[in-house]
């Protein structure tokens, strides 16, 4: 028995369900976002207006008593308006930093590609290396730091999409689908009377699961579920067939690999087992890899998707018995 290991189960079951008091339905979306989250990476999240992505990070942050902040990205953003910046105090003739948004646990990067590059570069630096320096002075960030960016759709005029590299950087990528007609209806009900989700997030319903410092400490303990050899080289093999597949113009990285380990260990425990399976890596694979690929363009012709390609990768590699 591993108590350290029971206790990120449990409290990653306790904050599925008070998430789902606020959200409707979104059930892989809320699993998503507790993996990217609890092995302390960042996640891509993807939906049309109205969806709920900003409701769905601010009851995480609620949730999982962590600080939350938002930034808009507009084509004038600077670097320092995301990380901070040194002020001239002219009462105490002296500077003081004023902290970006950066300095909280998690964060909203809102259409993150109407930045350019430079400022886009800034926030990517502070999610790589988890500090950022401002005038030659390192401060590091909250140890919960978590990225969550949504983009606007390309079409729009004045946007900088975001690099391959880039997206690199992003453990895995959220799609939040519009609610089906059941669940519009609940959400229709439920903004009649007094329990809009707004409000429930707003009123004493919703109890936090653990303090942000219990969080930070918590987290590493998902190491503790077991993942066989042969699952390792089973999600080695999955990334490398995504380097030589012939409709892969781009495949993904090394850092797709740990990716995929990291959020299958974090899948296992979210379903409540003390080990990986070969399902839970496969259950990650288009999520991890989804936005690390681009197709070549004769294949985008013939209407085939990256998410069907991932499909077709993962009937190709043999799975450990
Ligand atoms: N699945 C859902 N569960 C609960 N509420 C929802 C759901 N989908 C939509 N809503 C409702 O839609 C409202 C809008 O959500 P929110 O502002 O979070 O959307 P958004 O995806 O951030 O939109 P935008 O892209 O315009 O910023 C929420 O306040 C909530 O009332
Ligand atoms: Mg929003």
């Amino acid at each position: 028995m591993n108590q350290q290991l029971d206790q990120v189960k449990e409290v990653l079951a306790r904050a599925r369900v008070e998430i789902g008091k606020v959200i409707i339905g979104q059930e892989e979306v809320i699993d998503r976002s507790l993996i990217a989250i609890f092995t302390g990476q960042h996640a891509l999240v993807e939906g049309v207006p109205g969806v709920a992505k900003t409701l769905l990070v601010r009851t995480l942050a609620r949730v999982l008593g962590c600080e939350f902040s938002r930034i808009q990205f507009t084509p004038d953003l600077m670097p320092a308006d995301i990380v901070g910046t040194n002020v001239f105090n002219l009462r105490d003739n002296e500077f003081t930093l004023i902290r970006g948004p950066v300095f909280t646990s998690f964060l909203l990067a809102d259409e993150i590609n109407r930045a350019p590059a430079k400022t886009q570069s800034a926030l990517l630096q502070a999610m790589q290396e988890r500090q950022v320096t401002i005038d030659r002075e390192t401060h590091i960030l909250s140890p919960n730091f978590t990225v969550f960016a949504t983009q606007n759709p390309v079409e729009y005029e004045g946007t900088y999409p975001l690099p391959e590299a880039q997206k690199d950087r992003f453990m895995l990528k959220i799609t939040m689908s519009p609610p089906n007609r059941e669940q519009e209806l609940i959400l229709a009900r439920r903004m009649l009377g007094r329990e809009s989700p707004e409000a429930v997030l707003q009123s004493g319903t919703i109890t936090p699961v653990i303090t942000s410092e219990a969080l930070a400490r918590l987290r590493p303990e998902l190491e503790g579920i077991a993942i066989r050899d042969e699952l390792v080289a089973y999600i080695v093999d999955l990334v490398r067939a995504s380097r030589n597949h012939e409709g892969i113009l781009v495949g993904a990285g090394p850092r797709a690999t740990q990716s995929l380990l990291l959020a299958s260990r974090a899948f296992a425990a979210l379903a409540g087992r003390d080990f990986v399976t070969p399902d839970d890596v496969r259950t990650m694979c288009v999520p991890i890899l989804e936005h690390r690929l681009v197709l070549r363009p004769e294949f985008e012709i013939e209407g085939i998707s990256v998410r069907e390609l991932i499909e077709k990768l993962m009937q190709e590699v043999a799975v450990p018995r």
